[in-house]
Formats: C-alpha cells, structure tokens, sequence
C-alpha cells in the first residue's frame, strides 16, 4: 500500500473556521499566520449551512468570498466535506438520519456526529452536498486537498438506528447468503437464538447481562467498519470527479471499529492524524515512569498512522489547552511542549503539521479547546513558538519523504483488535502485551513498526523485518498461517504470546490442539492452560538462568518433532518444570511460543536475547527520559531526540553528528533544555 503524503519539504498549518468570525478579521488572520510561518488552512468541515441553508438552495458566496482573499494573500486551503454536522432542517425532516443509542432512542440534534451512516436520505442529501461543493469550489486555485467528513467514527462508532438494522440485514445477505449459514456462523444453536427470518435479526439491543452473541457482535463491528468505508468512498468517488490533478484527499482519524487501512487504500490519498498528547492527562498517570512520559503515549498512535501512510500529515495538532465545557481540564502546552510535539509528529513520519485551532473559539462547546491564540487574537507565547517551530521547519527541509526506521515489528489484524473489545479473556492477555511491548520499544531505544495483517499483504512487507511479534493472535485464517510459514521459512523470527490460535474467523473456538493452524509453524503443543489465579502472585518461566514473567495467562507447553525445543521452563506455581518457552527452528527462520502475556520487561528480555536491542548504541547514548527515532531517505538517516521531561536532560554523541537546527557538528555529552529536541543527521 503506498499512501504516503508526498511532500518535498516540512510545512505547517491551522484550522480555520471562517464562519466563526466577522469578515473583517478574514485578511488580518490570514496574513498573521502567513508572517508566522503557517501556509496551509483547513476549512469548512461544519459548515454545511453555509452552502445549503435551506434543503435545496445552494449558495456559494460565503466560501467564494473567504477563497478569494485567500488567493488574495497567498494562503493554501484544504476544504472539508460538512457531513460531520447535518443540518437542524435535515434532522428535523428526516430524523431516520440519526444515530440512537443501544435502546433505540435517537441522538437529537445539539451536538455533532449525530447521524448514521446507512440511512438512504442521509446517502443521498450526503452525495448531493458534497457534490455541490466539490463542484464549485475544486477549481479554485487556492484549494489544495479536501478532507472527507470530520474524524469518522469519533465520539460514537457504535450505530443503532433502524437504517443500521435494515443495511446490517443487508450486510449479513451477502455474507451469507442463507440464514442457515448465519445461524452456523453464530453458533445460535447455543441458548436457542436459532434465526428462522432476516427480519428477526438487529444491530445489538440491550440485552440481560449485556451478552449478545458474541459471533453475532464480531460480525456488527465488521458491519459498521465498512459502512463507514463506503461512506467516506461515496464522497471520494465524487470529490475525485471534480479535484485538480495534484490535488490531494484524506481525512482525518484515528477512531475505532473502522478499518482504516481500507478506507486509506480506497479512499484516500494518505490518512492524516489528529494529535492531542495532551489526552494522555485524562488517561491518568503510569506509576511506574510519572507524568513525563504520558505524551510520549502518543507516539504510539503515531505508530499506528504509520502503519497506514508511511508518512502523513497532522491534521489537528494540539496548541493549546483542552476542555469542552462538558469535559476535559487539560493544562496549556508549557514553554517547548508545542515544539516537543510537533517534534514527535515529524519524528515519526508527519511532514504536515496543521494546529488546531488559530483563534480559540468564543461560542459553543469548545470554548475552552485553545487555539494558537485565545480569544482576544493577540500575539502570545504560542504564537512566538510557532514561528520558532517555523524557522526549524526550514532547516530540517530534506526530512521531508524519508521514513521511519523500525528494528521490529509487532503484527495486528482487525480481526483480533475488534475480537479482543469484546471478550474480556482477549483484551486482557491483549492489552498487557501491547503495552508492555510498547513500552521495552520506547524505554530500550529500540524504534518499533505496527504492520496489519490484510488479505492483500505480502510476505515481503514482513521480511523487512528481523523480528515479528504477534502477541495473541487469538483468531486466525489459513491465509495468516500461510504467510507466517512464508515470513519464517525466507529467514525471519516470529515471536507469539499465550491464546494463540483458538478461533476460527467467525470467533468460535476450535476443535484442534492449541495453538491450532500454528502447531506446525511453532512446533508447540499447548496441553493445558490457565488464568493465573489472584492468590498466585507473579508466574516467572526461566531463560538461560534469566527470569521472565509469564503475566495474566499460562499456557503450559511440550515441544512437536526435532526441530522444536524447550528454552524455557516454568519456575513457579504448580506447573514449576513445565515448558513455558519453545524455539523451534522452521525453514531458515524460528519461532517463540511464549507462554504468557509480555509485561514492559518480558518484552526487554527478547528484544535483548533476539539481538536487536537499542540498534544505535554505538552513536547515541540517551537517558531512558528522551524518545529516539530515526527517518531515512536515499542514505541519507536524521536522528530525533525528544526530551519529555519539564528538566534537562544529558545525551552523549558517541560519533560526530551534525545539528540540523544550527547546522553545526557536535560530539560528546550535550544539554538539551525541558522538552527539547533535537534532529541530527548521522554521518556515514
Ligand atoms: C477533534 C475535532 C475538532 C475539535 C477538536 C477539539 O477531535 O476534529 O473538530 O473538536 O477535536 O475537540
């Protein structure tokens, strides 16, 4: 998949929202963002009233006046599709356009995002406004991209409205063509839920001990995903009939139960992000590494955006506090901070940074969601940052096009992320292991890849990598084993966690011996397994005298045939002595069935047994405080050092590096101030 923003340098944007404002601010605004560094606008993406205020009438003079002066003063536009915010006309007329909740009761008309995706006049009024808009504006000579709708599936990616139901029966048709095959896929024969009618079938309802089948659930996620892919493809299909020829589209994410992968490679050019660092204050503090890491959570969404468009832009990128009035107190970026997150957006892979927003908006439920400037206008801190930002934008122009640098990778497929939502004994073995791995990437210096697992994956996407993880892949599909058997077989290692290999596609369990379709390519024969109960404490298997922590659940195991054997052993519990770690060597490659879920430091210990621990210790030595990455291009490779703490921190230059922002060499320790950064490039 190659949808990557191809940008030939570093830029920066903001989000404006010329309906927010008097007219006569327009050209002042404009110009100010111009002076301070910020080229690109965004546009539009609410304001479907604008263009129809009544159902019917189109008017096109608000934007034709706003585009003109943006011609005028040279700024570039990217315009936005209005369907995140239908009208109060249209909900008012055709309330089957909106979403409900779980009981049926419709999301009423106040907020934003209130419609679902399959009713039939939400479709058609959808396509037409967008038409409308498409046509008229993509001449214009200032607009150079559109944004489809406005984070699809953000706030609610749930949809229980009638239309959800009607277009879900629709859905499961074609899937299955006979209610016998339904009925066989959800296992109904279980508590009697046997459908005799398409008719008799819904999108999930309150049920007792909210247990809706959960074949059934798998299925629904598997729905809403692709009615908002073919949502977002409606509009793209019409936006491109009309847009300039280097005119790009994307969108703006990343939210659940969509597959952002299909929606990018259908849709999209490349998928831009909406980065909020600031989100990881309400995600409460980790005990273990404090406060100065929570932005550094963020870098794992980044890794996932990189996962779909090697580089991308940042669509919204936080410049100020965050609150609506309904929720949210999230403090203002301190000195440097808007800088260390910009940083960390370009570090792995943005060449687009657009602010979210240039003024704070006065009205409304985002008042206290800060722009660049607050309400007043006047020039501020932040704003004297972003010109800062601008000038360092400047000298790290050769960034632009390289990509990350990963040493590993960690395997996902849609299928377990949305099985792992709904079953509990998933999403916890799930949740452990992603974090923990996340964590031994980031605190080892050792740059990490997430890479999905689609049909259409080749072997050769995963070869780039020496070593693959694949936690839990609970689900799997003869097409997955295949291409694993291929990944080890050419040389690569492939290294899984505990519950592998119990589910078919359909989320049943499977009849065969664990871990299933993988007992070849592991060599592992799983013989009995378990939760690890409360009053056990912590399990430890034991790796060449190194002990490790088996968490949350044990498989305990026996290896298969000569190639396989025992490297690790349980030390503790009543399974003491049994294998909790085989190798088994396959083709040119090997494979690690480990026997639990990885904790931070499970994790460290095979990225340091596997040899590929912190891969630039030899150039760069840097306190566990500060993120590394790397983006190369042609041969050329920039190192990124980002320092998250509000101290100081010391970094040691082993090799002569040269400091893109002054341009200068430098060797030896070096000060970087409170959320510094600093991008190097590493000689030859
Ligand atoms: C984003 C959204 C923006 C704005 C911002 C602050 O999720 O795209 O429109 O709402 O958050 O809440």
């Amino acid at each position: 998949m190659n949808k990557a923003l191809k940008a030939d340098r570093l830029s920066l944007g903001t989000c404006y929202y010329p309906e927010h404002w008097d007219k006569s601010l327009w050209r002042e605004d404009l110009l100010r963002m111009l002076e301070n560094g910020i080229e690109t606008i965004r546009i539009a993406e609410f304001a479907w009233s604008k263009v129809e205020p009544t159902e019917g009438n189109f008017t096109f003079e608000f934007f034709d006046e706003f585009l003109e002066i943006a011609k005028e003063t040279g700024m570039k536009v990217i315009f936005g599709t209005p369907t995140a915010t239908p009208p109060a006309w249209l909900t008012t007329k055709y309330p089957e356009s909106l979403n409900a909740t779980m009981d049926g009761v419709l999301y009423r008309h106040g907020a934003r995002r209130h419609y679902n995706y399959n009713s039939k006049i939400y479709q058609e009024l959808s396509k037409r406004i967008v038409e409308k808009i498409a046509e008229h504006y993509a001449p214009h000579e200032s607009i150079i991209g559109w944004q489809i709708d406005n984070e699809l599936n953000c706030e609610k990616n749930e949809f229980y409205s009638e239309s959800d139901t009607i277009a879900f029966r629709e859905f499961l048709k074609n899937k299955y063509q006979t209610l016998e095959a339904l009925n066989q896929a959800w296992g109904t024969t279980f508590w009697n839920q046997t459908y005799t009618a398409w008719e008799e079938i819904f999108v999930p309802r309150t049920t007792i001990s909210n247990a809706t089948n959960p074949h059934e659930v798998l299925d629904y996620t598997r729905f809403v995903s692709d009615s908002a892919c073919r949502f977002a493809g409606m509009q793209s299909e019409i936006i491109k009939k009309y847009i300039k020829r280097d005119d790009f589209i994307t969108t703006n994410g990343l939210f659940g139960n969509l597959d952002n992968h299909r929606m990018t490679e259908e849709s999209l050019d490349f998928m831009t992000y909406d980065s909020y660092p600031n989100f990881a204050y309400c995600m409460g503090t980790d005990p273990e590494h404090g406060t100065d890491l929570n932005d550094r959570k963020w870098s794992r969404n980044l890794t996932e955006v990189r996962s779909i468009s090697p580089t991308f832009g940042i669509m919204e990128q936080q410049s100020g506090a965050n609150g609506w009035n309904t929720a949210m107190e999230a403090p203002t970026p301190r000195p440097g901070q808007m800088t260390l997150w910009t940083m960390q957006s370009v570090a792995h892979g943005a060449d687009y940074i657009s602010y979210f927003r240039w003024r704070t908006c006065t009205m409304g439920t985002e008042i206290y969601w800060h722009g660049i400037l607050d309400y007043s206008g006047r020039d501020n801190r932040r704003l004297r940052e972003v010109k800062e930002i601008y000038e360092k934008m400047k000298k790290l122009k050769d960034v632009a096009g390289s990509v990350y640098e990963a040493a590993f990778g960690v395997i996902k497929d849609y299928d377990n992320i949305w099985d792992s939502q709904l079953d509990v004994w998933h999403k916890s073995v799930e949740k452990t292991s992603q974090e923990g791995i996340f964590k031994a990437s980031q605190l080892t210096h050792t740059p990490m890849d997430y890479i999905y697992l689609r049909e259409t994956t080749r072997v050769e996407e995963l070869a780039k990598y020496p070593v693959l993880f694949y936690p839990h892949a609970t689900i799997l599909t003869d097409q997955k084993v295949k291409l694993l058997e291929e990944y080890v077989s050419y040389g690569g290692c492939l290294v899984l966690g505990c519950r592998t290999g119990y589910k078919d596609e359909t989320g049943k369990c499977v009849l065969l011996k664990l871990p299933g379709l993988l007992q070849p390519l592991t060599g592992t024969d799983v013989t009995e397994y378990s939760f690890i109960a409360p009053d056990e404490g912590k399990v430890y298997i034991d790796w060449d005298g190194v002990k490790v922590e088996a968490a949350v659940f044990n498989d305990l195991l026996q290896p298969l045939g000569a190639d396989a054997k025992t490297v690790g052993t349980y030390v503790s519990s009543y399974y003491a002595g049994c294998p909790g770690l085989i190798e088994n060597r396959y083709g040119k490659g090997k494979v690690y069935y480990f026997g639990g879920a990885f904790t931070e430091e499970t994790a460290k210990v095979f990225l340091e047994f596997l040899g590929i621990a912190a891969p630039y210790k030899e150039i760069i030595s840097v306190p566990k405080e500060c993120e590394i990455t790397v983006r190369s291009k042609n041969g050329k490779k920039y190192l990124f050092v980002l320092n998250y703490t509000k101290k100081p921190v010391a970094i040691l230059l082993k090799q002569t590096l040269n400091n893109l922002y002054e341009d200068k060499e430098e060797k030896g320790e070096i000060e970087i101030e409170p959320y510094g950064t600093r991008v190097y490039e590493i000689k030859k």
